[in-house]
């Protein structure tokens, strides 16, 4: 087994095949003059089982083109098979046409991941379920709930537990979630425009009050979902309302917005290289997923079970 990375987390990249007790292939993934990317294998990879690990989040583009480049070297070099590790898979919310006229980019996205020649996928949290199947070739989609659930119950376990989905879409990761937690009670934040124009009106679907509530979700973005979301735990109520979010995006003023929110505690996983201002942030705390996917990672070599991993 081969672990090979592109830049945009080598941290992560690094923390995996410390888990794993393996050298990080001897690779240059860089750029020429142009921009345009450059991938150089140093070192013999015929008839191996290579894993590529690379998000795809900002820049999203040139991210994604390292990914392709590389397993296309992986590929011209005899590499036996090709896994694509992309701990944040980039485009997934673009999974449906939202109007007319209007692309499926996550598909596009998993084509051009196949037709570069990768056999496998191995992603977290995917945005939707489905997205498994936009990809022809086996693909692994694993959970951050189990980590996240093991943190929550050691920081915050207790009686007065709830677990809120932000919006109506995350029920089912809410669900699942609250499972964990000796099946904790369930809220929703339903978002309600009655005309447009008009500004969104927060329903709390569920008696917050008093409660300590976690809030879950797979993306926290411009922040606005989850920072609207605890300000109105909090005005029904709530204790307190923390969020884990399986991957930290946090783009533009995300990180003051946080910073500036009612939440008590952002708990993102390392499936994005945190930026400067992520790691300055005291309401920010991050949680590493290597061991996860580490481990998946040497069940895939071992040909054993990674949905083993969830029981
Ligand atoms: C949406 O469906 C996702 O699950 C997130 O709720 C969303 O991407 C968060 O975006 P933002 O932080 O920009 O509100």
């Amino acid at each position: 087994m081969k672990i090979m990375a592109g830049n945009s987390n080598l941290p992560l990249a690094r923390a995996i095949t410390g888990y794993l007790e393996t050298p990080l292939t001897d690779a240059s993934v860089r750029r020429f003059a142009d921009e345009e990317v450059f991938v150089e294998i140093h070192e013999n990879v015929r008839g191996e089982d290579v894993f590529v690990v690379q998000s795809t989040s900002y820049p999203t583009n040139d991210n994604l083109m390292e990914l392709l480049i590389c397993i296309d070297a992986l590929r011209r070099a005899s590499a036996k098979r090709i896994t694509a590790v992309m701990p944040y898979f980039g485009y997934a919310r673009q999974d449906r046409k939202p109007g007319p006229r209007t692309p499926i980019s996550a598909k596009l996205v998993a084509n051009l991941i196949t037709q570069a020649g990768a056999d496998r996928v191995l992603a977290v949290d995917l945005h939707a379920g489905q997205i498994q199947g936009f990809f022809d070739i086996p693909t692994d989609n694993l959970f951050g709930a189990p980590v996240m659930a093991a943190d929550i119950q050691a920081r915050y376990g207790g009686g007065d537990l709830m677990v809120v989905s932000p919006d109506v879409g995350g029920v089912v990761r809410a669900r699942a979630l609250a499972k964990r937690l000796d099946n904790a009670p369930l809220a929703i934040v339903d978002k309600r425009r009655d005309k447009p124009g008009q500004s969104e009106v927060m329903n709390i679907i569920g008696d917050v009050r008093g409660r300590t509530c976690i809030m879950i979700d797979d993306i926290i973005d411009s922040g606005g979902t989850l920072c609207n979301a605890a300000q109105a735990l909090m005005d029904a109520g709530a204790a307190s309302v923390t969020a884990y979010i399986s991957h930290g995006v946090l783009s533009g003023a995300a990180v003051s917005r946080v910073d500036n929110s009612a939440l008590k505690e952002l708990v993102i996983t390392d499936s994005i290289l945190p930026t400067e201002a992520t790691l300055a942030s005291k309401r920010i705390r991050i949680m590493t997923i290597a061991p996860l996917i580490g481990e998946a990672i040497r069940r895939i070599a071992d040909e054993s079970s990674v949905s083993s991993l969830f029981d």
